[in-house]
């Protein structure tokens, strides 16, 4: 089985109300990404999409409210919150939050950060995308998606394999970020910094009050020697007494989390969401 890509945002938004008929189409990504405001159709699009690492985008609109609220009670009304929203795909989520905390008039500065969040599209019958460090992300062979991991869809992975092993080009006609429009907009106007941070090297002094990993320290993705070098950069950035809130969304949309608190260079446990991370005794 292969996947479609189609550039029709109505007829995906149709396609996408079709159960199992919908796995089989994604949209056809071009210089107009930015306009798309069709959150189920975007959300299609980074269920599909891989990374180098083999880590999903897969996000969603709203997919934290409980988060978001249990999130509040350790955010400081007295001073400005310094807040990193680490590893955010289309930053949707960080929208929810940051929209969510302007509501109940916390003084803050969110930055967000994704390794993978910009890409440079090489334009023809094949279209490919690359990601920063010019590795092939994904590509269009015609009407035909060719991504990297997807075990009901063969072919497209195989199609994949194909044009990247015979793939040697690395011009591009644009590049752009996988941003969803709203971030977008806060960021043009100052309201959210988009900061480069890869949660393995880059290391920040100190800054943040409050930090959030959702979905990307997971043992199906990473070693625990890994994620443990993470969470070590992680606690490097995050103040005295500032907070870490990390998680994953299980396959039933549960959000299982834990809130930590960083104390003496030490993490120390302070709440369970739901059932909690499943990283937590790493932490
Ligand atoms: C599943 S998404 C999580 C999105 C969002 N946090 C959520 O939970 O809805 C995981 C994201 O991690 C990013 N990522 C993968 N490796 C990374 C790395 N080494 N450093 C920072 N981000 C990375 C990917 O680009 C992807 O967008």
């Amino acid at each position: 089985m292969i996947k479609i890509a189609l550039k029709n945002i109505k007829l995906l938004h149709f396609i996408n109300k079709i159960p199992l008929i919908r796995y089989f189409f994604i949209l056809k990504i071009d210089q107009n990404f930015h306009n798309i405001r069709d959150n189920a159709v975007l959300e299609k699009f980074y269920q599909d999409i891989y990374v180098e690492n083999k880590t999903s985008k897969k996000t969603a609109n709203m997919r934290f409210n409980d988060v978001d609220s249990i999130a509040l009670k350790y955010l400081n009304y007295n001073r400005k919150q310094y807040i990193h929203d680490i590893a955010v795909s289309s930053g949707i989520t960080s929208d929810n939050f940051y929209e969510y905390l302007k509501k109940k008039n916390i003084n803050f500065q969110m930055d967000i950060s994704d390794k993978y969040s910009q890409i440079s599209v090489k334009k023809g019958f094949t279209t490919k995308v690359y990601d920063a460090d010019n590795n092939l992300s994904f590509a269009y062979w015609g009407f035909f998606f060719a991504g990297d991991k997807n075990i009901f869809f063969p072919l497209t992975v195989f199609l994949y394999k194909i044009i990247r092993k015979f793939d040697k080009n690395y011009d591009f006609n644009y590049s752009l970020y996988l941003f969803h429009p709203n971030i977008l907009e806060k960021v043009k106007k100052q309201k959210i910094n988009v900061v480069s941070y890869d949660i393995f090297q880059t290391t920040i002094k100190e800054k943040y009050d409050f930090v959030r990993c959702m979905n990307i320290l997971n043992k199906t993705y990473f070693t625990d020697n890994q994620i443990m070098t993470a969470l070590e950069n992680i606690k490097q950035s995050i103040k005295e007494n500032g907070i870490l809130l990390i998680g994953r969304t299980n396959n039933k949309g549960t959000n299982n989390a834990s809130i930590f608190q960083k104390k003496a260079n030490k993490f120390i446990f302070m709440e369970d969401i739901n059932k909690g991370s499943e990283v937590k005794t790493l932490v």
